[in-house]
């Protein structure tokens, strides 16, 4: 993963996973630094059923109990359905990084030029939620 000119290996980073019948259906790996708590991957195996939702708020307590000052997270432009999902459970933009994806490809050159939706891939989207203590 390359988030804001970092690369990451999120197999190495602490996660939470949702296990439903012995079956693992929901991931979230993340990262503490400074005071913030960085959502680095997330994805839902059975959609519409809770589980993204459950993994942010695990995180979330996580970050309260970590004395975090804010949640936060990239995603790109091309993915429109996670932009949704995310401010819906209550994360916002905070910031836009265009073209930042130029810079992830020189770390991670396999990075496709067309993302989802047959979007070119382009931009990094931050969004938080700030947390008080
Ligand atoms: C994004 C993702 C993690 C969501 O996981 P999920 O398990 O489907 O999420 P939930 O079931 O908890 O959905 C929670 C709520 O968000 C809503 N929601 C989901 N997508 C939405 C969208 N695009 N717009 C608005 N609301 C949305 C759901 O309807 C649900 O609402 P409800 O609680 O009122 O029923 C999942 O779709 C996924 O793994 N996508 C592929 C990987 C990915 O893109 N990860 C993010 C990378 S940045």
């Amino acid at each position: 993963m390359v988030t804001r000119g970092n690369l990451l290996y999120p197999e190495k980073l602490d996660g939470f996973v949702v296990v439903e019948k012995n079956k693992r259906v929901g991931l979230l790996t993340y990262r503490i630094l400074d005071g913030e708590c960085e959502v680095v991957t997330l994805d839902s195996l059975v959609e519409g059923q809770g589980v993204g939702s459950s993994l942010l708020n695990a995180a979330r307590d996580l970050a309260v109990s970590n004395r975090c000052r804010r949640l936060w997270l990239i995603t790109t432009n091309d993915n429109l359905h996670a932009l949704g999902f995310y401010q819906k459970w209550g994360l916002q933009i905070a910031a836009l990084h265009r073209n930042a994806l130029e810079e992830s490809r020189k770390l991670k050159p396999e990075i496709p030029m067309i993302g989802k939706n047959g979007i070119p891939l382009r931009d990094e989207i931050e969004l938080e939620i700030l947390l008080t203590p």
